[in-house]
């Protein structure tokens, strides 16, 4: 049976990540992949999984998450910000990998027709604590608590003047994108981040969370017809349920994160045909 898959996070910096993904296969040759971001902060290990997921799917889609952002000082690629997305993007086409400025494809497969839109929003600062007035403030918490991401070192929002300003460009460009979608057939949405705070509240760390997201996409599983919405960022994988719409966290995560669970690491989520009922 064909199917559509997806994960994220697959941080393959590590090793023990690295040799999962050369073991991820479809169990079909027509099956779809979709890659929600945190390939790696590196361009060459970006490629080389996509390239070896491109040989093995019928179709890959990826996603940006704030990894391969990232400009480290430790890849010999010091693009920033929109440029080095850029470069990522015309990597993608020469792989055929398919990406948020590609036109968005339909599933036709068991499940479907369904149009697989891969988006890049980023985040705004706008996922507060209560009581928190302001991104300035909240950041000012988060480095009291010593919770920091590390995006606030290596993350170049080049040429806008802020992450924010760059999420919001983002926002408008992408909103533009999906409501020219066909309205008849319901959308899989897939972005690093989730859309909508709620999964984000069960983080331990909550002064965190300014970096998960963006209230700005809080209706659009709704707006847009979402049949489900896929994510990974948080490294909690789970299906949560947001206005009737299944959201599907689907990373990997860190050695340390997948090492104590039951379930063995790098199993592929199937997101059509879906496998659940709504709850
Ligand atoms: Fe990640
Ligand atoms: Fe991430």
């Amino acid at each position: 049976m064909t199917s559509l898959l997806a994960i994220s996070d697959l941080h393959i910096g590590y090793q023990e990540n690295r040799r999962i993904v050369e073991e991820l296969r479809p169990a079909s040759g027509t099956d779809w992949l979709l890659v929600a971001g945190d390939v790696s902060e590196k361009v060459a290990d970006v490629e080389w999984a996509l390239r070896l997921l491109s040989e093995r799917f019928a179709k890959v889609v990826w996603v940006p998450g704030n990894h391969e952002l990232w400009t480290h000082p430790g890849d010999p690629v010091q693009l920033r910000g929109e440029e080095r997305y850029r470069h990522l993007v015309k990597l993608c086409g020469d792989l055929g990998v398919v990406t948020p400025e590609d036109p968005y494809p339909v599933w036709d497969g068991p499940g479907g027709p369904v149009t697989v839109a891969p988006l890049f929003v980023l985040y705004d600062y706008t996922f507060r604590m209560p009581g928190v007035a302001t991104a300035e403030e909240a950041l000012a918490l988060a480095y009291d608590k010593g919770v920091v991401c590390t995006d606030e070192m290596f993350l170049h929002p080049d040429p806008y003047p802020s992450r924010p300003a760059w999420c919001s460009a983002r926002v408008a460009e992408t909103e533009r994108r999906l409501a020219a979608c066909p309205p008849d057939l319901p959308t899989v949405l897939v972005n690093h981040y989730p859309l909508v705070r709620e999964p984000t509240l069960i983080m331990h760390h909550q002064e965190f969370t300014i970096w998960c997201g963006t209230e700005q996409t809080a209706d659009w599983h709704v707006r847009f017809n979402a049949h489900t919405v896929v994510y990974g960022h948080l490294h909690i994988p789970r299906t949560t349920w947001h206005d009737g719409v299944r959201f599907e966290e689907v990373s990997l995560g860190y050695p340390r994160e997948w090492r104590p669970r039951a379930t063995p690491p790098g199993r592929l989520r199937e997101i059509l045909p879906a496998p659940h009922a709504a709850t």
